[in-house]
C-alpha cells in the first residue's frame, strides 16, 4: 500500500496529521541544560511549517550520558519548561517527540566528572579517554534512567519518545562489535550484543505501558568494516519489533569513526575548527580533520537500499531518513513502502519547506549539504547560514 505523504499516519494509537517528521538535529539551545525560549520557538516554527511531528534532539537520561555541558538532562526540574515547549507545538497542530539517549564512552570526563561508561575499555579519540566497562549494576541503573526519563517525557506532554540506539551512542556501542568486546552474556554474538539494548526497551515499555509510542532510532550500518553490518541490522530491527518498539527510524554511522556517514556531503572542516573552544582541538581538527572526518558523496535517499532490506523483514511502521529533499523523494519513500519520512537539513534550511512543496511553489529544497549547520549547533544554536543569506538577498 502506498500512502500519500500528506495523509494522516499512525504511530501506535497516536495519529499524526501527515507522514513527515522533523528529525532530531541537536539544537545547541540549552545552556546549563535548561529549556530556553529559542528551543521552544525552534520547534514551534517547525510545527507551524506543517510537519506531522517534530523531535527535540538529544536529551540525556542521566548526567553521565552527556557529551557537552549544554545538553539537557532529564529531571523533574525541567518538566515545566518542556511542558511549555509541548504546548507550543500542540497549539500549531503537530505532535512532538523527545529523543532520549546516553552517549556512553563519547562523554567527556571534563563534563561529567567521572570515567565515561562503555561496554568495554575502548579509547575515544574525541573525549581523549577510555570508557569504563559497565557492570550489571550500571546496566540496571541506565535502564532505569531510560524508563524514568520516558515517564517524565510523557508527563511533560510529549506524544512519543525516540530512544537513541544509533550513531555510536551507548546502546549502539553495545550493538557494535567494534566497541563491544565483552566476553560475558552481553558481548560476542549478536544475540548477546542485543541483550542490554533489549533490556532497556523492556524497562521503558514496562514503565510507560503498552500504548505509549516508543520509537527507536537505530543503525542500518555503522559504516566501517569492524562495526555493525547491514545483515545484522535487519536482525536488530526484528528483535526491536518483537521487543515492543512502536516504529523504527533507520539511520547509520558512528560519531567517533564515521561522523558524516549519517549525513553525507561536504565536510565543513574550517567551520568546525572555528567553533572549537580549546586550541588543542582547533589545531587537532585543522591538521587531522580531513583524515578523521571522511567525506561521503551525497545522493538523495541515501539510506533507501539498506532500509528496503529492513522493510522486507518487519511489519512495524518504518521511518525513512537520509537526504530527503524533494517532492519526488517524499513520493519515492512512500512508494517504497515506508510509513513515514524524517527530514533534517531540508527543514533547517527552511522551516516552510513543506508548505512550499504543497503549494507547488518549489519542487525541491535548495540545501546543498554544505553541512555548516553542524558547526552552528555549537555556535549559539542550529541554523543554516546559507539559507539566511539566500533569503536576505531573495
Ligand atoms: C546539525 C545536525 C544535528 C544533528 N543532531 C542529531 C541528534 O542530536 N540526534 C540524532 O539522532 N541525529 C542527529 N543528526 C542526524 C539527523 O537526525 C539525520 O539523521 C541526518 O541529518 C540525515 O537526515 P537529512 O539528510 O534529512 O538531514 C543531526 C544532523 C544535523 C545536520
Amino acid at each position: 500500500m502506498t500512502y500519500d505523504v500528506f495523509s494522516p499516519g499512525k504511530l501506535g494509537d497516536l495519529e499524526l496529521r501527515n507522514r513527515v517528521i522533523k528529525t532530531a538535529t541537536f539544537e545547541g539551545m540549552c545552556p546549563g541544560g535548561e529549556v530556553t525560549e529559542p528551543l521552544i520557538e525552534h520547534h514551534r516554527a517547525m510545527a507551524a511549517g506543517g510537519v506531522g511531528m517534530t523531535t527535540v534532539a538529544y536529551c540525556s537520561v542521566s548526567p553521565d550520558g552527556r557529551t557537552y555541558g549544554h545538553q539537557m538532562v532529564m529531571r523533574s526540574e525541567i518538566v515545566p519548561g518542556l511542558r511549555r515547549l509541548t504546548d507550543a507545538v500542540h497549539a500549531e497542530g503537530a505532535a512532538v517527540a523527545l529523543q532520549l539517549g546516553h552517549c556512553g564512552y563519547f562523554a567527556s570526563k571534563k563534563v561529567i566528572g567521572v570515567r565515561p561508561l562503555a561496554p568495554s575499555k575502548v579509547f575515544n579519540l574525541y573525549g581523549l579517554s577510555f570508557g569504563r566497562p559497565m557492570t550489571p549494576d550500571d546496566m540496571g541503573r541506565v535502564a532505569d534512567d531510560f524508563a524514568r526519563s520516558s515517564d517524565l517525557a510523557r508527563e511533560a506532554g510529549f506524544d512519543a519518545v525516540e530512544l537513541h540506539y544509533g550513531h555510536g551512542y551507548l546502546l549502539s556501542q553495545f550493538l557494535s562489535p567494534f566497541t563491544n568486546r565483552r566476553t560475558d552474556e552481553y558481548g560476542g554474538s549478536l544475540d548477546n550484543r542485543l541483550r542490554f539494548p533489549l533490556e532497556v526497551l523492556e524497562r521503558v515499555r514496562q514503565s510507560v505501558g503498552p500504548d505509549y509510542p516508543v520509537v527507536v532510532k537505530m543503525n542500518l550500518s555503522d559504516g566501517f568494516g569492524r562495526g555493525l553490518q547491514p545483515a545484522e541490522a535487519v536482525v536488530v530491527a526484528q528483535r526491536l519489533e518483537a521487543g515492543g518498539a512502536t516504529a523504527l527510524v533507520l539511520s547509520g554511522g558512528f560519531v567517533s569513526k564515521t561522523p558524516l556517514y549519517m549525513m553525507r556531503g561536504n565536510v565543513p572542516t574550517w567551520d568546525m575548527v572555528r567553533v572549537q573552544e580549546s586550541w588543542f582541538r582547533k589545531v587537532g581538527l585543522a591538521l587531522f580533520g580531513r583524515i578523521f572526518v571522511q567525506r561521503y558523496p551525497f545522493e538523495e535517499l541515501f539510506f533507501l537500499r539498506e532500509s528496503l532490506a529492513v522493510r522486507e523483514a518487519v511489519d512495524l511502521p518504518l521511518v525513512l531518513i537520509g537526504g530527503i529533499l524533494s517532492r519526488a523523494g517524499l513520493d519515492r519513500a512512500m512508494a517504497s513502502g515506508f510509513d513515514f519520512v524524517a527530514l533534517g537539513r531540508a527543514l533547517i534550511y527552511d522551516d516552510q519547506f513543506l508548505h512550499k512543496l504543497q503549494r507547488g511553489d518549489i519542487e525541491r529544497s535548495a540545501c546543498d549539504q554544505c553541512n555548516r549547520c553542524i558547526a552552528e549547533m555549537d555556535a549559539g544554536g542550529v541554523r543554516c547560514p546559507c539559507a539566511e543569506r539566500f533569503f536576505e538577498i531573495g
